[in-house]
């Protein structure tokens, strides 16, 4: 069936669609691309590729170094786009806004600049059983070269996270927690200002892991209170290769530079150099300029929708793939009851193997995600090597939702056939 509207979408689907060129894209099979992988990465509309086609084209050189008019005309876009997404995420200032390669980047910028400043033996950096491989190993890292302890928030059987133990794990020796706003893997959305204020009462700071969480609902740093927020542009339509680090001010202005490079300085001798103002200490070399700008233009489609319609749409359609899902018989779907969840909805088929699962899905068009999802001690804790993965976003429709089901019945039969 093709994918299109029907009368329960919360959006002009259809019209949306057509700005996103993929997604009429039919396979050399003849199949449609039914695209439901959403939360490793997004495809991009129309005018994000032509905002990146635009300044390649027209307004492309290199930022900051110029005195040349071409420059300035780059340089005016780069930092628009900086400023775009202050406003997105209602950051206080600019220079808060720190342009990365993706939530990778940033994580590692915190973990390293701020831990090697702050961190020491006998302090306690608490994760969470649901975090991404992003949100660990830098931690991991910081630990064994610090001394300090890492203590890890358990989830319920349901999959959120369990504050009852949380309150018995913070005490002064609480350092930093670092936790995810939605669970990649099992789509929990994190009550974030609990955690937040908790951490905060025993003197200990957070960093927001929002690359599942910013493409689909509204961010507010300030509202929120945390302290660092990372997040990617892949995931929110904007191209691959940048991403935001937002920090508060003071915490910023405190650590010392990540990479040390060109842009970075504000002098350089042969003794010693002296670190530039933000957002430029924290952007060493060459930054991300044109997905930057792409970023903004992303940034200004999602606004023209609204974040609230986007996750409006999604919980739809996760409502939907719940119902479908929970029909076709011997699929335990993971993670906890809709009210807690965003548009990831991961699950187990009785008797074959999620890899399977996924490759089955795959010869009817539908695109989804099979693996331990760069979660492994989530999947260790769920008790199994692997599952299957559907994510949507805002211009999937319950068509595709529903033919995910037929596709999951026919790769059921297929399987006990073979
Ligand atoms: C929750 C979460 N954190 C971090 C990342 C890493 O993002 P990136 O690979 O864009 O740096 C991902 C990517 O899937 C993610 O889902």
């Amino acid at each position: 069936m093709a994918p299109g509207l029907t009368e329960t979408s919360v959006l002009d689907c259809q019209r949306l669609r057509e700005d996103f060129p993929i997604l009429s894209h039919v396979r050399p099979d003849g199949k449609r691309l039914i695209y439901l992988d959403n939360a490793a990465t997004t495809q991009r509309p129309r005018q994000v590729i032509d905002a990146l086609v635009d300044v390649y084209a027209s307004r492309y050189a290199n930022v900051h170094r110029g005195i040349h008019w071409l420059s300035d005309q780059t340089t005016d876009l780069y930092e628009e786009a900086r400023e775009k997404i202050r406003a997105f995420i209602n950051a206080s200032a600019r220079e808060e806004v720190i342009f990365t390669h993706g939530t990778t980047e940033g994580i590692n910028l915190v973990a390293r600049s701020w831990g090697e400043a702050n961190l020491k033996a006998g302090d306690e950096i608490l994760l969470t059983e649901l975090e991404h491989h992003s949100n660990i190993v830098p931690w991991q890292q910081a630990a064994a070269k610090s001394g300090a302890q890492i203590r890890w928030l358990p989830i319920t059987g349901d999959g959120r996270l369990d504050l009852d133990v949380l309150e018995q794990m913070l005490s002064p020796q609480t350092r930093l927690m670092a936790v995810a706003a939605v669970s990649n893997v099992l789509g929990t959305i994190n009550p974030l200002f609990e955690i937040i204020s908790r951490v905060h009462r025993v003197g200990g700071i957070v960093l927001v892991d929002a690359a599942q969480s910013a493409p689909h609902l509204p961010l507010d740093v300030q509202s929120l209170g945390a302290d660092f927020v990372a997040f990617s542009g892949h995931k929110m339509m904007g191209p691959t290769g940048v991403g935001v680090l937002w920090g508060r001010r003071d915490l910023l202005d405190a650590i010392p530079p990540f990479l040390g490079g060109g842009s970075m300085i504000r002098r350089v001798r042969k003794e010693g150099f002296e670190p530039a103002e933000l957002p430029a200490k924290l952007e060493a070399g060459t930054p991300p300029i044109v997905p930057a700008i792409g970023l903004g233009a992303a940034i200004d489609y999602l606004n023209r929708i609204g974040l609230d319609t986007v996750l409006a749409q999604e919980q739809m359609l996760t409502r939907r793939a719940h119902e479908i899902l929970s029909e076709v018989g011997g699929v335990r779907l993971l993670g906890p009851g809709l009210e807690h969840k965003s548009g990831i909805v991961s699950f187990l088929v009785e008797g074959i193997h999620a890899h399977d699962v996924a490759q089955l899905l795959d010869r009817h068009g539908v695109a989804v995600r099979a693996g331990h999802h760069c979660a492994m001690p989530l999947h260790q804790r769920l008790g199994v090597a692997a599952t299957t993965r559907a994510s949507f976003y805002f211009y999937n429709t319950p068509n595709e939702v529903e033919a995910l089901g037929e596709a999951l019945q026919d790769a059921k039969h297929l399987f006990r056939r073979g």
